[in-house]
C-alpha cells in the first residue's frame, strides 16, 4: 500500500481532530495544515507520530501551500470557517490541480445548495470548485454536529426567556462519526458527491434547549419566535435536512450530552 501522506487541512479542527487518529489508525502518515501549523495556544508544537505540520493561510498568500502538496495523492480539506470558505477552496483546488493530486475529498453542509446565508453560499461555490477542478473527488454533506448545536444551546440558554424558532429544525451529527466516513470515503475511489450524512433525530430548536437545560437539571422557560423571511421560509421547509436518503449517524444528542456534560 501506499503511505504518501494524506494532506487533512483543518486538521486541527473539531472534525480534524477526529480524521486525524482515524488516518494514522489506517496507516496512513498525515501532513495537517491550518493556519497556526501544529502549535497550540502556548506556543508548543503538537508533536504526534506519523504527523506532520504545515502553516498556510488559505485565505492569505498561498504561501506554504506548494509544500503541503508536495508528494501528496489525496487531500481532505475541512478547513473552514464562518466566511471564506469559496475562496480558500478556490486557493486550494487550484494548487491540487498543479501538484497532480488523484483525489480530494471535500466536507460540506446539507442545504448547501438550498438555505440562502453566506456560509451556506460559500460551501455550495467551494463544491462547485472541487467539482470542476478536473480532480477526481468525493464530496460529503453533514448535518451540523453535536459541538456546534451545544455552542448555539449554550449561548441561548444563558438568556432569561430562551428563544424557540418555530419550525426550524436539526438533525444534529457526531463529528467522529463524520470522520469516521469521511476517512472511509479518502481511502477508496474518488465517488463524486454521495448520500448525505445526518443524525439520527430531527429536533426542534426548542427540543435541542430543553434536552440541554434537562442534562444539566434545569429549567428555562421559552419564547416562540418566528425566523422571518426567506431563510425562516427555507428552514421551516426543512431545506436544511435530509429526512430520505441520508446515512445516518447512531450517537444521539441525548447521548453526546450524557458523554460531555459527565466529562
Ligand atoms: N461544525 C459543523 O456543524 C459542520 C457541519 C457540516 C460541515 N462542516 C464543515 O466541516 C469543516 C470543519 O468544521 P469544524 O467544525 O471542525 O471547524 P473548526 O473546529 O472551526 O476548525 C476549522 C479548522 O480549519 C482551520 N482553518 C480555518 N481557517 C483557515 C484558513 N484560512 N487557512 C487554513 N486553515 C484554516 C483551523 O485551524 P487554524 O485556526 O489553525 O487555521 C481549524 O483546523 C468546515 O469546512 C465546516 O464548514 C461543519
Amino acid at each position: 500500500m501506499t503511505n504518501t501522506p494524506v494532506l487533512v487541512t483543518g486538521g486541527t479542527g473539531t472534525l480534524g481532530r477526529h480524521v486525524v487518529p482515524l488516518l494514522r489508525a489506517a496507516g496512513r502518515d498525515v501532513r495537517v495544515l491550518s493556519r497556526h501549523g501544529g502549535a497550540a495556544a502556548d506556543g508548543a508544537s503538537e508533536a504526534a507520530d506519523g504527523v506532520t505540520y504545515v502553516r498556510c493561510d488559505l485565505l492569505g498568500d498561498g504561501t506554504g501551500l506548494a509544500d503541503a502538496l508536495e508528494g501528496v495523492d489525496t487531500v481532505l480539506h475541512l478547513a473552514g470557517g464562518p466566511k471564506g470558505d469559496d475562496a480558500a477552496t478556490r486557493t486550494l483546488v487550484a494548487a491540487a490541480r498543479r501538484a497532480g493530486v488523484r483525489h480530494l475529498v471535500y466536507i460540506s453542509v446539507i442545504g448547501a445548495d438550498r438555505i440562502p446565508l453566506g456560509y451556506f453560499r460559500a460551501k455550495h461555490v467551494a463544491e462547485e470548485a472541487v467539482a470542476d477542478s478536473g480532480v477526481p473527488y468525493t464530496i460529503l454533506r453533514a448535518a451540523q454536529f453535536h459541538d456546534l448545536a451545544l455552542t448555539v444551546v449554550e449561548k441561548m440558554a444563558k438568556l432569561p426567556l430562551v428563544p424557540a424558532p418555530g419550525g426550524v429544525r436539526w438533525q444534529p451529527v457526531d463529528a467522529r462519526e463524520v470522520a469516521a466516513r469521511l476517512v472511509e470515503l479518502a481511502l477508496n475511489e474518488p465517488a463524486g458527491l454521495v448520500p448525505d450524512l445526518a443524525g439520527p433525530e430531527v429536533y426542534a430548536m426548542g427540543e435541542l434547549t430543553r434536552g440541554y437545560l434537562r442534562a444539566l437539571g434545569r429549567t428555562r422557560p421559552h419564547l416562540p419566535v418566528r425566523v422571518p423571511g426567506k431563510v425562516g421560509r427555507a428552514y421551516r421547509s426543512g431545506a436544511n435536512l435530509t429526512l430520505a436518503g441520508a446515512e445516518q449517524g447512531h450517537r444521539t444528542w441525548e447521548d453526546f450530552l450524557a458523554e460531555r456534560l459527565a466529562s
